[in-house]
């Protein structure tokens, strides 16, 4: 879990008290400057350029307006409107909302990033927390969730919850260009205009530069040499070195399993866009 710490009025009691408690859950060195680095840090999603000032303003004694709705939001200081923060179960459920639609990621509780040391405060966190509670992650070993229906129906079908963090933008131009939708590992997929455009737009800016840095992803965009536009995940040099203990025919053989490919047969959390190894179990 990333834990990010919100451009609060740090004498707030509620921020306080959940922040001791995120503590003594593993979390640690909370940082102001981080989370007000977040608060500006662009994501696309949906092919939209978002951040949480998108909504609630640089300034934060400003009055915001929803961006999906036009409507009015109070300041987010806690000088200039004394109501907020104060009800911690509030800040969680708007949290949780506004992360997934800003950065496309959900995470389950206001959380704090830390600034130094970072691995060790968020290790001790996962530790504790992301596989019992078993919510996505922000975590070096995560890509995001699939948060696009089009995406999801006509690509989860027969692949196993690939992300498309999982290629690079090119890999999915390439991918959806006449001739390799003529034969897609095989088969002939007819797209219309509209559904081909609508994937396309999720694919690229959902796609492995264009979601943060996470371990995952820079191994991925390392892995892919300059020009090359790979079309199967399972043939990156990252992908196959991570899974060299297995041969082709072990995996063959493994009726649950079949190919490399069925990522979420072994990944428990791979629809949440997360490999991280504690999170693997082979089935046997
Ligand atoms: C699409 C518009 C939108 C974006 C973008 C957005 N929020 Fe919000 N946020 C809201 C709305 C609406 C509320 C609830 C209404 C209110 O608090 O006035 C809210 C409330 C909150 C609250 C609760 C505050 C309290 O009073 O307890 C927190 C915390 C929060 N947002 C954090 C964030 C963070 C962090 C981001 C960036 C990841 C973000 N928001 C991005 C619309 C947005
Ligand atoms: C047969 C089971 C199996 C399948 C299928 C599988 N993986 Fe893995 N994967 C593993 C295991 C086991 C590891 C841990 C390797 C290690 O670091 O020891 C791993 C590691 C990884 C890692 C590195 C995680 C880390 O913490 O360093 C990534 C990323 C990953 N897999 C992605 C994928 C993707 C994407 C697919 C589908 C294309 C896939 N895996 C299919 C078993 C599997």
């Amino acid at each position: 879990m990333t834990v990010i710490i919100l451009p609060l009025s740090a004498d707030d009691k509620t921020v306080k008290t959940a922040l001791k408690s995120y503590e003594a859950q593993g979390a640690k060195n909370f940082s102001a400057e981080k989370g007000k680095q977040m608060w500006t840090q662009e994501f696309t999603v949906d092919g939209e350029k978002r951040t949480c000032a998108t909504c609630h303003m640089t300034d934060l004694t400003k009055v915001g307006k929803r961006a999906d709705t036009g409507k009015a939001i109070d300041p987010m200081s806690a000088k200039a409107n004394p109501q907020r923060y104060t009800d911690i179960n509030f800040i969680e459920k708007w949290f949780k909302r506004n992360c997934k639609w800003t950065w496309g990621r959900e995470f389950s509780t206001a959380v704090i990033y830390s600034d130094d040391d970072e691995d060790e405060g968020y290790e001790n966190y996962r530790e504790k927390n992301q596989v019992k509670k078993g919510f996505f992650s922000g975590s070096s070993e995560a890509v995001p969730a699939t948060t696009n229906a089009v995406f999801k129906k006509e690509c989860g079908e027969c692949q196993f919850s690939y992300k498309a963090a999982l290629l690079p933008a090119r890999s999915w131009q390439r991918m959806m260009s006449d001739k390799e939708l003529a034969d897609h590992f095989g088969e002939e997929l007819d797209y219309d205009a509209t559904t081909k455009q609508e994937l396309l737009k999720y694919m690229q800016a959902n796609a492995a530069e264009n979601v943060g840095n996470s371990k995952v992803t820079s191994a991925i965009l390392k892995s892919v040499k300059a020009g090359d536009a790979p079309l199967k995940i399972s043939e990156l040099s990252y992908i196959i070195r991570k899974h060299d203990d297995f041969s082709a025919a072990e995996l063959k053989n493994n009726p649950k399993v079949k190919t490399l490919g069925n990522c979420a047969a072994c990944h428990m959390t791979a629809e949440q866009g997360n490999y991280h190894e504690d999170n693997v179990k082979v089935p046997r």
